[in-house]
């Protein structure tokens, strides 16, 4: 028995020394972890914070993301409202320029025109081009577009009732922002002094209510020499002239391609 207890004391004198040891053994590489970790700790911090700083702020990625979208967007610490530069590698804008066509047709008049005006701005390198009748645009597709293309029959030498409450409906439901999106017009009329060119006039005053830049269709005599611009594009339809004639359409093709060409230059113009 007292030798089993012997033993027994020596066993767990010798454990006790062999956790001893074991514990001066670990504590410094403990100690050394815990520091590394620390440092990390600190330096992941720091540079956090640093990034920030840089970005304009920890919203850094919604900014960047909103410089995708060009004119308006608040981008790298600029104020919003500022048209932002948006350019890649090359030097080119980094996305194209957005035109929408937005018409009202019941007979199908307005609607060639329309066609028209997108084919002159499909022309325009560098242009996405987008076709909505009236009823059926959303706050997404005037949100998108950099240029606005607004057309429309005459009714009683004035723009259609459907129309005037789109219009409203936007800015007044939607909230939709127009500021400093190209606008141009275009208006078919049966009459040759029916009021086609007012409804067209109605259109733009719209656009200019809503901040908007308005333009029209540039022409030239065949030498080139003699050069005008017009405030909108136009066709008459009614008897005397009935449906829409290729000189007619050509006013509308030349409406899309000078919005499409102010919209390019628009956003690669657009200082960062
Ligand atoms: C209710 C109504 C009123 C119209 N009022 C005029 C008018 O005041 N002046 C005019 O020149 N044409 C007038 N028109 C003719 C249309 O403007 C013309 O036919 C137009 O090209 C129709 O366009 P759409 O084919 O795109 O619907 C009127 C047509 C309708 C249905």
């Amino acid at each position: 028995m007292k030798v089993y207890r012997v033993l027994r004391n020596r066993t767990a004198s010798r454990g006790k020394q062999l956790g001893y040891v074991a514990g001066v053994l670990t504590m410094p590489a403990f100690l050394a972890l815990a520091t590394l970790f620390a440092f990390g700790l600190a330096a992941m911090v720091i540079a956090g914070h640093l990034a920030a700083t840089v970005n304009g702020g920890p919203a850094g990625v919604d900014q960047a993301s909103s410089a995708e979208q060009g004119l308006g967007a608040s981008s790298f610490g600029k104020p919003a409202g500022k048209p932002t530069k948006v350019v890649g590698s090359s030097g080119q804008p980094r996305r194209t320029a957005r035109v929408l066509v937005v018409y009202y047709s019941r007979s199908g008049n307005t609607l060639k025109m329309a066609e028209a005006v997108v084919e002159g701005a499909r022309s325009v390198p560098g242009t996405e081009v987008l076709l909505r009748e009236v009823t059926t645009v959303n706050k997404e597709d005037l949100n998108w577009a950099d240029a606005i293309a607004l057309g429309c029959p005459t009714y009683f030498a004035n723009i259609p009732g459907i129309m005037k409450e789109c219009l409203d409906q936007w800015n007044w439901k939607w909230k939709v922002d127009f500021t400093d999106k190209i606008g141009g017009a275009f208006a078919t009329g049966g009459g040759q002094m029916g009021g086609k060119e007012h409804a067209m006039v109605s259109l733009l005053l719209f656009m200019l209510s809503n901040r908007m830049m308005v333009a029209g269709p540039l022409f030239e005599d065949e030498t080139g020499e003699d050069i005008w611009g017009e405030p909108g594009a136009g066709a008459m339809t009614g008897p005397l002239d009935p449906g829409v004639s290729e000189k007619e359409l050509e006013s509308g093709h030349r409406l899309g391609q000078r919005l499409a060409t102010l919209a390019v230059r628009w956003i690669g113009s657009a200082q960062l």
